[in-house]
């Protein structure tokens, strides 16, 4: 991987996983042979998928990514200022690395940005083009899914992780707090965690986001069932399924189905699933949360509240959290240790 300001030998930064395709065949079997039929949302993003992603965040409905982004830009010198120059920047699921463009230009010193992504075509173009974009920042791009436990390599300095656009709301809040815990150890004692939280609100501005008028987000959740066709050997009828969204307000929950329109067999890699006429898969959950409601949930994981920014109209939050323990000192050499 690139190792951009560094000339000694690149650590371990691609990270040992299961086979993706093994892992997304044996996840759709199963998913598929439950009672209540699910697919876990990462498979989503192929590259169709990340293709209309990205046209899903420029639709008129789909408020987060324009709030976060002007959340982002007005309030930059002040998260700059809590990120610390001469410090750590880690990003989770870092994609196309725009969003922390944003931080990089209001940042007053040098910085490390450790972008992670387990795309690793993908990562290595974005480290390359921001590292030529930002003279002043050490890029070292980590190649990891890190929905699973990978390690960082040593930094000095005060580490903060970077996890915008409310990825955290796929996470069932039992999961957000194992995956906050985890991050607290990865980034360690008085690091700094700054994350986008989509807000609950009226359904009748959260359904859309998820049901566009263009089609655009039924096509994405459509596209898993085309990937499972073209890479998994299956018999999807895509025009046998629709787009389904739902709203449960007292778990704060958006869900993404794809619903069968009649009775109907499917079959992946060989082996037949039965479908009734309006039965579902359940594709995504996104978690939506109260200021207060995550800050608790965010607490029980070790994170206690710094500063919260939100919109005018209450839509979307950006949180700056900080690990509980003392930010340890940058690791110069101990008198002990000078040759006496
Ligand atoms: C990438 C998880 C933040 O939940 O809003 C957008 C994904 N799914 N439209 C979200 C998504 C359908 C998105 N996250």
């Amino acid at each position: 991987m690139l190792q951009n300001s560094r000339d000694r030998a690149p650590s371990p930064s691609v990270q040992p996983h299961l086979s993706d395709h093994e892992a997304f065949l044996a996840d759709v079997l199963t998913g598929l042979s439950q009672p209540r039929k699910s697919i876990p949302c990462k498979y989503f993003y192929d590259q169709r998928g990340s293709e209309l992603f990205e046209a899903i965040c420029a639709l008129p409905e789909y408020y987060p990514t324009r709030t976060e982004l002007g959340l982002l830009e007005a309030h930059a010198a002040e998260i700059a200022q809590l990120i610390e120059p001469g410090g750590t920047l880690v990003e989770l699921g870092s994609g196309a690395s725009q969003k922390v463009r944003l931080l990089l230009d209001a940042m007053a010193g040098p910085v490390t940005y450790l972008p992670v992504d387990i795309s690793g075509a993908h990562l290595q173009q974005a480290a390359a083009r921001l590292a030529a974009d930002y003279p002043a920042a050490t890029v070292i791009p980590i190649c990891a899914d890190y929905t699973q436990s990978f390690d960082l390599p040593e930094l000095a300095g005060v580490r903060s992780g970077f996890f915008p656009g409310s990825t955290i709301g796929n996470f069932a809040p039992a999961e957000a707090i194992v995956f906050l815990k985890r991050t607290a150890r990865l980034l360690g004692p008085g690091s700094g965690l700054l994350i986008g939280v989509d807000l609950q609100k009226d359904p009748a501005i959260l359904l859309p986001a998820y049901d566009d008028a263009a089609g655009v987000t039924a096509a994405f959740n459509l596209n898993l069932l085309a990937r499972i066709n073209r890479e998994l050997g299956g018999s999807f009828d895509l025009a046998g399924f629709g787009h389904a969204v739902r709203y449960d307000p007292a778990l704060g929950r958006l869900e993404m189905h794809l619903q069968s329109l009649r009775p109907q067999i499917a079959a992946v890699a060989g082996r037949p699933f039965r479908f009734a006429a309006g039965e579902t898969i359940h594709t995504e959950d996104s978690h939506k949360y109260t200021i207060t409601g995550f800050q608790a949930l965010a607490g029980r994981a070790g994170w206690q509240p710094v500063k919260v920014w939100a919109d005018p109209g209450q839509l979307f939050s950006i949180h700056f959290l900080r690990a509980a323990g003392a930010v340890p000192r940058p690791r110069t050499q101990a008198v002990s240790d000078l040759p006496t």
